[in-house]
């Protein structure tokens, strides 16, 4: 049957692509070395499109800032809330309930984005972080705002001081110990002994998240790209010169925050944010194959990106104060999509999985797409090669990117079944580079797409900055690291 709210919105976006200038991409020297990206760059060359409407922040967590809830939690890794608003008014019908996926939700920026927008959504995401921050989001909704200030008022009069008998202590992992100074350690100690005193439920949640929040700030580490950076004040021994600035005492930086979420939660006036948001705690790679074909209408998703960055040694400090141990964090590091060098193979781990609940067939057709991608295996050659050759910084970086993207491509094949006919898919990725050789991974995982049965619509390149033409976009071309937002689109039923 034809929906004729989504027909309406195929033209829309029509009419979108075209208005953006498409790249002129440079004419490449084609070697055996580049042959099939350089067939998949003529392929889909003609799709990437420039759009001056998405901006850098926007696409990432520094829109987020001020935005209330949303500015609760630092996730760096987030986009922003306005970017899923934007994407609404490009793909979402007007009074149309959509069903919304993220299957990597991260902190939630889709979800109650979608909900607040008469969306229905869900989200999958494995990072315990993650589900905290959007848990905090529900709990906001029901908190009893009187109750919240009772609380913040006796907090103001507290001592901070740990009891004497059973005082609580950080559960330290081996690379966050040394991680607070003393008073830092004692005033924790004494905020835990505070929320034992706090009886109802939402109360106490939110303020123990709101610990979670600060640790960073309150400690002499800062999250910074793949690392967890040192001050050294800590007394580590350091082999970098990096000094933090201010570390913020412990007692007016939880108090500050706890007054910055209620002045949100003041604003509420009786709305929801949350209603609709349904989270599912774990892989994506386990529990899309569980959901039933044509459940969602639109998936707005950013995937960890393949740059070897460990969410699980950024975000070390709040995995200890969420009691995980050293092995819980190893295996949850292994389960997490690979896109790190320490990420074992999970092959067999889903293929089994596949079987488990009888999907073999689509796991098949999703390893013969994973095979005909030259330009990945392309790729993955030289980087072997390479790797054989003893020229390579880190020898699991081939290895990395192979899981990545077989891991991506079950995805993807899953997105393209749960997706209803009509429906789009919106991803937000980064392409790469290893050993000087690009890796476009938006034209590859566009492919994959399209094999899996979700066309391209086109894929939205940010321009680097204020006066970059498309022009210039053509000269640098392919060798620029694009950072992308992809938009594929499964057929209509009469499109079929
Ligand atoms: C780029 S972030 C997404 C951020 C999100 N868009 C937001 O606004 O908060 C990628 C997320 O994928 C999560 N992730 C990684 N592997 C996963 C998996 N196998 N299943 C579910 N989530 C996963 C990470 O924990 C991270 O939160």
């Amino acid at each position: 049957m034809i929906d004729k709210r989504k027909m309406k919105l195929d033209e829309r976006q029509l009419a979108l692509s075209i208005a953006f200038q498409p790249i002129v991409l440079s004419p490449v020297l084609v070697t055996p070395r580049n042959a099939k990206r350089t067939v998949l760059h003529e392929q889909y060359g003609q799709k990437l499109i420039i759009n001056p409407e998405l901006s850098r922040s926007l696409i990432s967590f520094q829109a987020n800032k001020s935005i209330p809830y949303y500015r609760w939690l630092k996730y760096k890794e987030a986009f922003s809330s306005e970017f899923v608003l934007y994407i609404l008014s490009k793909f979402k019908a007007p009074n149309f309930a959509a069903r919304v996926l993220d299957p990597f939700a991260g902190a939630g920026t889709t979800l109650t984005t979608a909900t607040r927008n008469g969306c229905q959504a869900t989200g999958i995401e494995l990072l315990p972080v993650g589900t905290a921050a959007i848990r905090a989001r529900l709990y906001a909704d029901t908190v009893d705002i009187s109750k919240f200030q009772r609380y913040l008022r006796r907090l103001e009069e507290y001592s901070f001081e740990p009891p004497r008998k059973n005082p609580y202590k950080f559960p330290h992992l081996r690379i966050t110990r040394n991680a607070f100074s003393a008073s830092t350690e004692k005033a924790l100690s004494g905020y835990f002994a505070f929320l034992n005193t706090i009886e109802n439920q939402d109360v106490r949640f939110l303020f123990w998240f709101a610990c979670l929040t600060i640790l960073e700030e309150v400690s002499y580490t800062r999250k910074d790209g793949q690392y967890l950076r040192w001050d050294p004040r800590s007394g580590k021994s350091l082999n970098s010169h990096f000094t933090k600035g201010p570390v913020l005492p412990f007692r007016p930086t939880i108090l500050r925050k706890l007054h910055l979420m209620l002045d949100d939660i003041a604003r509420r006036k009786g709305e929801t944010l949350s209603r609709n948001v349904h989270i599912i705690e774990g892989s994506c790679l386990r529990e899309l194959p569980r959901i039933s074909d044509g459940s969602f209408d639109l998936v707005i998703t950013s995937p960890p990106y393949c740059n070897r960055y460990d969410y699980t040694r950024t975000y070390a400090l709040e995995l200890a104060f969420l009691d995980y141990s050293e092995e819980s964090t190893k295996e949850l590091r292994q389960s997490l999509l690979s896109a790190t060098v320490e990420n074992k193979t999970k092959r067999e781990l889903l293929a089994e999985h596949y079987r488990t609940i009888d999907k073999q067939t689509s796991y098949a057709a999703a390893i013969d797409a994973f095979r005909m991608q030259g330009a990945l295996h392309e790729v993955l050659g030289i980087l072997y090669e390479a790797r054989d050759a003893g020229k390579l910084n880190n020898n699991n970086i081939p290895s990395m990117v192979e899981n990545y993207f077989f891991e991506m491509n079950l995805i993807v094949h899953e997105l393209a079944r749960v997706l209803s006919p009509g429906g789009h898919v919106v991803m937000v990725n980064d392409n790469v580079q290893f050993y000087g050789e690009e890796i476009p991974v938006d034209l590859i995982l566009s492919d994959l797409a399209r094999r899996a049965g979700l066309p391209i619509d086109c894929i939205w390149v940010l321009s680097r900055g204020k006066g970059n033409s498309s022009q210039q976009m053509g000269i640098h071309g392919r060798n620029e690291i694009r950072k992308c937002v992809y938009v594929w689109s499964k057929p209509t039923t009469h499109q079929n």
